[in-house]
């Protein structure tokens, strides 16, 4: 039997449990969180939605590490969202310690498990998953360059008038301001946006996307967005358990690849049932270079902080 565990029932933990049910990519989702009754009055829900939606998938809401042992991929997802003017790593300390808690009981009971670390701030998160999980690196990897992609998508269909299916971006570095939008590796149809759209435009672009988490954060006022960041880990959960070896944007642990050594950041990576199987080196401009560099030094920063506070 497959189990996938989501850890953490807010909004994106919901919604990645509904994903995966839907799309039934596992015989069992566990949904884990610490508050009693909610993840199993979300799991009830989801067991009776079945009946009408016809998926075949078994939903259990606990509170118990237990009923999460053997799973097969784990989605951290559990943590606490920014509040409108908040910087993704003002959620440093608290985000770091929950990570802690629930590496733990995935490290003792599912020690197979690939772990897709949703958390925010994302690239410290899931090194310090890493850290304390102690799995080979290429089990464990962070969703952000999948929902960043999604989301640089969007805005170029929505700049074009044109269908989103044909469209794929690629965005790299660090989930947060330093994140590298890459035009010229962001196609319609195989065509690179860089001949369909002006300077300007592109530039107008890469800036919403930048913002694009910071700007549902301001709108919905409390909470932030889960739709596209739940498509975008279950996409990749998906990838890991059909063994799809799909190409995703995501943060993967590097060990020299673009010049940077033992961080995790976004990069494009082929998923499959080993996890991150391999990283592409994209040749990038020497403009397009330094801003990943840069993107590591903002996530150094971050897991010196880490450090400081005894977290990591
Ligand atoms: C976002 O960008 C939650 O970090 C996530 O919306």
């Amino acid at each position: 039997m497959t189990r996938v565990t989501v850890v953490g029932a807010g909004f994106v933990g919901m919604t990645c449990a509904q994903r995966l049910a839907e799309k039934e990519l596992a015989e069992e989702v566990v949904l884990i969180d610490i508050i009693e009754g909610r993840p199993q009055g979300i799991a009830l829900d989801l067991n009776q939605a079945a009946a009408v939606e016809g998926y075949q998938c078994r939903i259990v809401g606990t509170n118990d590490p237990k009923d999460t042992y053997g799973s097969e991929v784990v989605i951290m997802t559990a943590g606490l969202p920014r509040k409108p003017g908040m910087d993704r790593s003002d959620l440093l300390e608290v985000n770091g310690k929950i990570i802690n808690a629930v590496a733990d009981y995935v490290k003792n009971g599912s020690p197979e498990a690939k772990v897709i670390v949703v958390s925010n701030p994302l690239d410290t998160m899931v090194y310090l998953m890493a850290a304390k999980l102690g799995f080979d690196k290429n089990r464990v990897v962070g969703m952000a360059g999948a929902l960043d992609s999604a989301r640089m998508s969007y805005f170029i269909s929505d700049k074009q008038g044109g269908g989103i299916a044909d469209i794929r971006c690629m965005v790299l570095g660090g989930h947060g301001d330093s994140m590298v939008p890459m035009p010229a590796f962001s196609t319609v149809d195989g065509v690179s946006i860089t001949a369909l759209l002006a300077e300007d435009q592109i530039e107008a672009i890469n800036q919403r996307t930048k913002k694009g988490g910071g700007e549902i954060v301001a709108l919905l006022k409390t909470g932030s967005a889960y739709y596209a960041p739940s498509s975008g880990a279950v996409a990749m959960a998906k990838a890991i358990l059909r063994d799809e070896k799909r190409l995703v944007p995501c943060a993967g642990f590097l060990s020299g690849q673009y010049g940077l050594d033992d961080i995790f950041m976004g990069v494009p990576c082929v998923l499959g049932a080993n996890g991150v199987e391999r990283i592409i080196e994209l040749e990038l401009s020497e403009a397009d270079m330094a801003l990943l560099q840069k993107s590591a030094e903002a996530i150094r920063t971050d897991l010196g902080l880490l450090r400081e506070k005894n977290l990591l």
